[in-house]
Order: structure tokens, then sequence, then C-alpha cells
């Protein structure tokens, strides 16, 4: 097929999450580029009239893969589809097909279309805390923020699996076919960001272990009751959604030249549970909200660590959040969701 008749085009699988909706948002402002959004779910309409295509399928369907390759010329992969850490741990095989074997499909994608069109393919992933494995809550408080290389023992499927993944895409962007005689480069430019939990005022997680930080606020913002399945005292680090989406922009465009690795932890602030109860309470007084914590779920959250060091993305490629603790909930959280279910 004639490369002239293919679309020269963003992918975004799992198009339809929590992230998905942000950046499809973000990219359609950006204008510069067909949007193809791939997720199993159909597309809500806010974010499916933005895109150029939207195609309804698995990303385990190498043959809907095939298809694609046919019909557009991708430049950029945001691989977004995934199942998150509390969803996978119910059914841990097929969360390992989905976040291993379909991050293996959608990076052979990256290095045909590469083939294609003889340029580069970025292959933009977003990893987790979740990869991270703390032995007990002492270590947990002692050690602070982690490194990139400290402390890589997940105790979730879904930890593992995308821990193994940041390593399939550096291995496939710096040693594909190293034996071959024509050892050339595979095209796949693979750019991972380790994200905190991460709280949007439009959508809720579902599947996920920081979700109690978003929950509590969503359900105060309705009027429902919620109880907490982690204790007062734990502490991870998150992130509003607006910086998380600028974030992975913000990797995509760095120059190359200036990225010292593959995968970068970035941060933005720290609260306890208790201390999310306190603002959410605020905002909201008639808030009911009880801590009954989940000792499995509690311990995965304490298997996390309480920060990141982010040094490396602020040197790397001027990583810096827009949203602190306050800004977040008084600036972007509070008014969101207010706004989202006065509606
Ligand atoms: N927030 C995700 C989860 O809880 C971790 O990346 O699964």
């Amino acid at each position: 097929m004639s490369e002239t008749i293919r679309k020269p085009a963003v992918l975004v699988t799992g198009a339809n999450g929590e992230m998905g909706h942000g950046l499809i948002d973000a990219l359609a402002e950006s204008g510069s580029f067909s949007i193809i959004a791939l997720d199993v779910r159909p597309l809500d309409e806010s974010i499916k009239k933005k895109c150029t295509d939207v195609i309804i399928g698995d990303i385990l369907e190498t043959r809907l893969l095939e298809r694609m390759q046919s019909e557009y010329e991708v430049h950029s992969i945001y691989h977004l589809a995934a199942l998150l850490s509390t969803r996978a741990e119910f059914t841990p095989e097929a969360a390992h097909r989905v976040n291993v074997e379909g991050t293996l499909n959608l990076l052979k994608l990256a290095i045909e279309q590469s083939r294609w069109h003889g340029k580069p393919v970025k292959f933009m992933f977003p990893s987790s805390i979740a990869v991270y494995g703390l032995p007990d809550t002492q270590t947990k408080k002692r050690v602070g923020k982690v490194k990139e290389s400290e402390w890589n023992y997940p105790t979730t499927m879904y930890g593992v699996n995308k821990l193994y993944c940041e390593h399939l895409g550096r291995y496939y962007a710096k040693h594909y076919r190293q034996l071959a005689s024509d050892n050339t480069n595979s095209g796949v430019d693979f750019r991972s960001i380790r994200f905190p939990g991460l709280i949007s005022a439009v959508t809720v997680p579902s599947g996920g272990t920081s979700d109690y930080a978003p929950e509590m606020l969503h359900a105060a913002a309705q009027g429902k009751p919620y109880s907490c399945f982690v204790r007062e005292d734990v502490a991870i680090p998150f992130m509003a959604m607006p910086d998380a989406i600028t974030a992975l922009l913000k990797l995509h465009d760095a120059p190359k030249g200036k990225l010292s690795t593959a995968v970068y932890n970035i941060g933005s602030f720290s609260p306890t549970a208790g201390e999310i109860f306190a603002i959410v309470k605020r905002a909201f007084p008639g808030a009911e909200i009880k801590f009954s914590p989940d000792d499995k779920r509690q311990a995965i959250v304490d298997s996390w660590p309480a920060d990141v060091d982010d040094s490396t993305a602020r040197t790397d490629w001027g990583w810096k959040p827009e949203y602190d603790e306050a800004r977040s909930f008084n600036a972007y959280l509070i008014p969101g969701i207010k706004t989202r279910y006065a509606q």
C-alpha cells in the first residue's frame, strides 16, 4: 500500500481510561495530529468527537493491529491500556496478557511502523510507583524518597508487569537484533514515566489501589458515604491529572540527547490518607467518610514508597509540577468536581 494514502497519526491505547481522557483533550487542543483512539470499550462522547478515528478492540488481537498497520502512519504511541493493580490481583494471568503481551504487540507495531515511514516512533509508556516494593513500614519510613534504581521488588502482578515492560521497552529501543548482521535500530524511541497515584476531577479510576483518594473526593462531592480501605497514616505520592498529562507531553517532546535514561520518576505531593480526608471534609463538610482498612489492599499501599526522587526528570527534561497539594485541590480538583456533579 502506498505510504501517501496512510494518514500520519498518534495512537492512544486505553483511550477511554482516566489518562486517555486528559491526554486526548490535550492532544486535540494542540491540533497538530490525527488522533487514533483504541479501547476495548466504546469511547465517551466527550473525547470521541476529538479523535480522527476510534477503534474498539483488544490490544491482544493481532489482526486488529495488523489492520492498523495498513491504514495509518503512526509516529507516536501513548500506550495507556492496562489492568490496574487491584483488579490484576484477581486475574493475574489475564493481567499479564494485557499488560505484557499487549505491550509487546504495541512495540512490534512501533517497529513495523518505523520501518515503513523511516522515522523513529515515540513510544510513551506510563509506568507506576507500583514497581517499587518496600519490605515493611519501618523501611518505608526510613527511606523516604526512592530513586528509580532502588527497591525494584514489586509485590503485585501489575507492578511486576510494569517493571518488566520498562525493561522490554529499553531492550527494543537499544538492543533489539543485537546479534544480527544488519543490526539496524528498531526505530522505537521508548520513554516511560513512573506515575504516582493520579486524581482527576472528571473521571474516577477503576481497579487501582491508590483509588482511595479519588474515591473519597468523588463520593463526598456526590453526597455518598465512603469507607476508606487504608489507614489514616499511610502516605504515597499523588498527582493531579493535568500535571500527569503535561509530563507525558513534555517527555514526548524532550530532545533525545537530553535523556539519560528510559524511565523517570515524577512526584508532586505525598499526603497521608488522613490529610486527604481533612481536605475533603473542609470542602464538603457534610461528607460521610470512615476508615475501615482492608489489610490486604493496605499491605499493597504499604509496599509503595512514601515519596519519589524525581531529580533526574527535573534535570533531563525540566519536570516541575504545576499543581502542588494546595493548588491541586483548591484550583483544580474541588472546583472541577463541584462543576462535574452540578451538571
Ligand atoms: N494508581 C495505580 C493503581 O493503583 C498504580 O499505577 O493501580
